[in-house]
């Protein structure tokens, strides 16, 4: 038997969450297309849409690798597994690329071993996958994408992840500049030690940011969402970061930031026309983008 499983991109850190806010679009997003197979072990027969850049080695492969653990973890490593795996987003581009991918492998094996088990219980395996594509596990990811709509990862030690509540009326604009920034050298840029009243300004609006989501307060949502840890550094990696700010503020942005690591930029505005003008907008002022939808939080 054989399933198809679809993922959704994400957005990370959503501008002052780094490593603990993440939400869903919806779309783009990977399949992945699994077959059980009567030879024990598992096979990636094609990957398309990854311009030949992802390994077909399932030793290498984040989706084979998280996978694997998974069959470990339910004493199955005995079946036999056939994957296709098919990229609809460019690699590096901040909208959570592996992630959709490894999420998808996991829902496709849980499906097809009947496993009805809460989806939640797949997240350390599709950690296992995040920590072997960048060297490190964090959840912002493939959390939004396993369970949809916003999430929070309260804690990682233990594990503490839950779901959020969104307005109804809060659109992305997404844009994706063409340069490559993968996650690994974006995390190995930032500071690793803070001071206390920087931390308390992140922590505020952070606080602020959720508070919002709950009140359905768009006002507030938008003067929460500031990064002064990380996007003071990473949006030097970004081509005219500052430019499309101010581009997509004076148009009317409730808030714009970096999606995840980059080079991706995500923007929220109150209603679908904004965020297709603002797309639009930035799509001109970059010369070269790859994709740019107007996405809706799933
Ligand atoms: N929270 C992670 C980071 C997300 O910012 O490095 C990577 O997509």
């Amino acid at each position: 038997s054989s399933v198809a499983v679809f993922a959704p991109a994400t957005v990370a850190n959503v501008v002052c969450g780094f490593d603990v806010l993440g939400f869903a679009v919806n779309e783009p997003g990977d399949e992945v297309i699994m077959r059980l197979t009567n030879k024990p072990g598992i096979t990636i027969s094609k990957i398309t849409g990854d311009d030949g850049r992802l390994p077909l080695d399932p030793a290498k492969n984040t989706v084979s690798v998280s996978v694997q653990h998974y069959l470990k973890s339910v004493d199955r490593l005995d079946i036999g597994l056939d994957i296709e795996l098919h990229k609809k987003m460019p690699i590096g581009s901040g909208l959570g690329s592996s992630s959709a991918s490894t999420v998808a492998g996991l829902y496709a094996i849980k499906t097809l071993l009947g496993d009805e088990s809460d989806p939640a219980k797949l997240l350390p395996f599709a950690m296992k996958g995040e920590e072997m594509a960048c060297g490190h596990g964090h959840a912002d990811n493939v959390a939004p994408a396993l369970l949809g709509g916003f999430v929070l990862i309260r804690s990682y030690e233990p594990l503490d992840v839950v779901r959020l509540p969104h307005p109804a009326g809060l659109y992305c604009a997404i844009v994706f500049p063409d340069v490559d920034v993968p996650t690994r050298e974006a995390r190995q840029i930032i500071r690793n030690k803070i001071f206390m009243k920087d931390a308390v300004t992140q922590w505020g609006n952070i606080a602020g940011l959720v508070s919002g989501l709950f009140m359905q307060d768009i006002d507030l949502i938008g003067r929460s969402m500031t990064d002064i840890l990380v996007e003071p550094v990473r949006s030097m990696l970004i081509p005219d970061f500052y430019k499309m700010r101010e581009i997509a503020m004076g148009m009317g942005a409730v808030s714009f930031g970096i999606s995840g690591s980059g080079p991706s930029v995500f923007a929220f505005t109150r209603d679908e026309e904004t965020a297709k003008l603002i797309t639009q907008k930035l799509q001109q002022h970059l010369t070269s983008i790859k994709i740019g939808s107007n996405i809706y939080v799933s």
